[in-house]
């Protein structure tokens, strides 16, 4: 029960009293949505735009060759510019039609390389095994097939749209 203290108005300390829950509600929207949306799931989050790679010229890739292409790129991240080293591996049957991979493994993200002999995949973090063709996962613990990327021709030249995806679970779910 609210006790009125003498020559108090009782309908200003209600209005004082919806003016500070309303301004909790505020408060509480601004900074709990966020933070849930980036701990619920990260399929909500804000994607960043397509960053269109150039790979390379591509008449000059060797046909059934796999090739590691690594590049750098810039990640604005509110206050701070870092530098990320980014990998794919890119493979082409025929020298039209172009497959590339997300360089980090579905697993726990580590880097995988190519294995001449096998002609497969190896993730040596757990010895992930997947197919050059298809990405399928042929051994090992990954929950899904490498993490195919968007690419295009243009002048000639093959792009890649770069993205990285949640490791560890069996859904592609692009988080940046
Ligand atoms: S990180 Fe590749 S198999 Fe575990």
């Amino acid at each position: 029960m609210t006790t009125t203290r003498p020559g108090e108005d009782p309908s200003r300390r209600s209005f004082l009293k919806r003016v500070t829950a309303f301004g909790a509600t505020i408060m509480a929207a601004v900074i709990g949505i966020p933070a849930i949306r980036a701990f619920l799931s990260p399929a909500f989050r804000r994607l960043a735009p397509t960053r269109w790679i150039k790979v390379g010229e591509a008449a000059q890739i060797e046909p059934g060759v796999p090739i590691r292409f690594d590049f750098s790129e810039t990640i604005d991240d509110a206050w701070v510019e870092t530098r990320a080293l980014r990998g794919v591996w890119l493979y082409t049957e025929d020298g039209d039609e172009f497959t590339i991979y997300n360089g980090q493994c579905t697993h726990l993200a580590c880097s995988y390389a190519y294995e001449e002999e096998r002609g497969v995949f190896h993730c040596p973090c757990h010895h992930g095994l997947f197919d050059l063709k298809t990405g399928a996962v042929l051994g090992g613990p990954p929950p899904r097939p490498l993490d195919t990327l968007e690419t295009k021709i243009e002048d000639e030249y093959l792009y890649v749209a770069y993205r990285t995806f949640r490791a560890g679970i069996p859904d592609k779910i692009a988080v940046g």
